[in-house]
């Protein structure tokens, strides 16, 4: 059934009406479609826009369409334009002239920025709890390995000493920042637009902060135009979840590195590797990888949007209609990615003797040499040559610094004593490193400390 039919002569051409619809995906949002509508006749009746009969009649028809739907014996019929159309026309059918008066004092263009806003803020929530579960996975990555000894990289070069913990650390501020940005964005689309009505409000006595109240918003919105075509929240949301596909993604690209023959620092669990039809020795880190390439897929919704609003004149206009799509698209690809990605690191096998091995081989701890030298009053840049002369000596015979004796590094320079080996030594180069945000495991202790603090001072937003 149209809900516009009445001044039309001629049937829509059947592709216009394909083409126009939106009920393919927009159902997705019948639950929040009908718990927009029982606000509303709450209120119009509380208003005395409608009898108190008409209302009861309207909710119990909608909790039953509600039920209906949750349950699988109403079908949604795709033959309506939009979930709007379809919960009204059903409504209609089931109870007769009461469920006319549903639309009173209602547009869809307010009704349809409510449903979206309603969905972006328990989506919001979901993407939050998974947030939240991939940065206790991390945790405990931190707690057990603040003494497993890695190497730190810059360029990709071995650069200094760190431990598996310091390194997941920095993924767990990440997560962080990206929590912050859902709550951020949870409260500023926390405003109702209901009673904005086509764009210039309605002149029936609506309540709309009574609306807003029954809703769990903070307030209704301040300008009906804006309401009906602020899609502002979702290109936060969008742009907050490239942010945490980007995090996703240069994390899935170490693992993958790691998880390599030529690094062998990690060994991805067999229930999350795939094989290859040909290669009977591969294990393949697809879950990474396609991690890694769903990013390009949410970046790709962002811009959709972004170029979808450059031009929309105010208020409502169909264009608008895009938004959802994209958003439903980016958010299941989030979601999927980040909960399969927290599956993977939980049952990651780290290698830590080949890490603290590699952290060995490479001149990781040259920078503690050269300080070596500054404490026995050598200035920096002098000390810096000398440790140069030490690697090249190193490079040239093919071992490690530690390797080398007292006599080798007497001849670079006489200032070496025994006591190189223990300042040069990777634990004491890392447990050096105390100031905080430094892997020294003192350092380390405080952050966990504070970071587990955190996780229980933040609960999901909106539970
Ligand atoms: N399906 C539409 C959308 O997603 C609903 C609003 C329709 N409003 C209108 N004036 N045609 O934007």
């Amino acid at each position: 059934m149209k809900l516009w039919g009445g001044r039309f002569t001629k049937e829509t051409d059947q592709l216009v009406n394909d083409f126009n619809a939106s009920i393919s995906f927009d159902k997705r949002f019948y639950k929040q479609d009908i718990k927009g509508s029982i606000a509303h006749v709450t209120m119009l009746a509380k208003q005395n826009i409608i009898t108190n009969e008409d209302k009861d009649a309207i909710i119990s028809g909608l909790n039953s369409i509600l039920n209906d739907i949750d349950n699988g014996t109403l079908v949604i019929d795709e033959d309506n334009e939009d979930i709007h159309s379809f919960v009204e026309a059903t409504l209609t059918e089931r109870i007769g002239e009461p469920g006319k008066k549903l639309h009173t004092g209602r547009s869809r263009n307010d009704q349809v920025a409510l449903d979206m806003k309603l969905y972006t803020r328990d989506e919001i929530t979901e993407i939050d709890n998974c947030l939240n579960c991939l940065m206790k996975s991390i945790m405990t990555i931190m707690e057990n390995n603040t003494e497993t000894y890695m190497p730190g990289f810059t360029h990709l070069q071995k650069a200094q000493p760190i431990t598996l913990a310091h390194h997941m650390g920095a993924y767990f501020e990440m997560f962080k920042r990206d929590r912050q940005r859902m709550s951020d964005i949870y409260n500023r689309l926390n405003y109702c637009p209901l009673g904005s009505g086509a764009l210039a409000g309605t002149t029936y006595p609506l309540d709309r902060e009574y609306t807003a109240r029954l809703l769990g918003f903070a307030g209704p919105t301040l300008n009906s135009m804006d309401s009906v075509a602020d899609r502002d929240y979702l290109i936060e949301l969008l742009s907050a979840l490239s942010t945490v596909m980007m995090h996703l993604s240069r994390f899935s690209e170490e693992i993958i590195l790691w998880n390599s023959n030529e690094y062998k620092f990690v060994e991805i669990d067999d229930a999350y590797s795939t094989g290859s039809s040909i290669m009977p020795q591969k294990k393949n880190p697809d879950i990474a990888e396609l991690v890694r390439g769903k990013t390009g897929r949410v970046y790709g919704a962002l811009m959709s949007l972004l170029t979808t609003m450059k031009g929309i004149p105010l208020a409502y206009n169909k264009d608008m209609q895009e938004d959802k799509e994209l958003s439903f698209d980016a958010i299941d690809t989030a979601k999927g990615c980040i909960t399969l990605f927290a599956g993977m690191i939980d049952t990651i096998k780290f290698n830590n003797a080949v890490m603290e091995n590699s952290s060995k081989h490479g001149f990781t701890n040259a920078t503690d040499a050269a300080d070596y030298l500054v404490n026995h009053g050598v200035a920096f840049r002098d000390a810096h040559g000398i440790v140069g002369q030490l690697v090249l000596f190193c490079i040239d015979k093919g071992i490690a610094l530690d390797d080398m004796t007292l006599d080798e590094y007497k001849a670079i320079s006489p200032v070496f004593e025994e006591d190189i080996y223990d300042a040069i030594s990777i634990k004491t180069c890392v447990d050096k490193r105390v100031t905080i945000g430094a892997p020294g495991k003192e350092a380390m202790d405080k952050v966990i400390a504070i970071n587990k603090k955190w996780l229980n001072e933040n609960p999901v937003i909106g539970k």
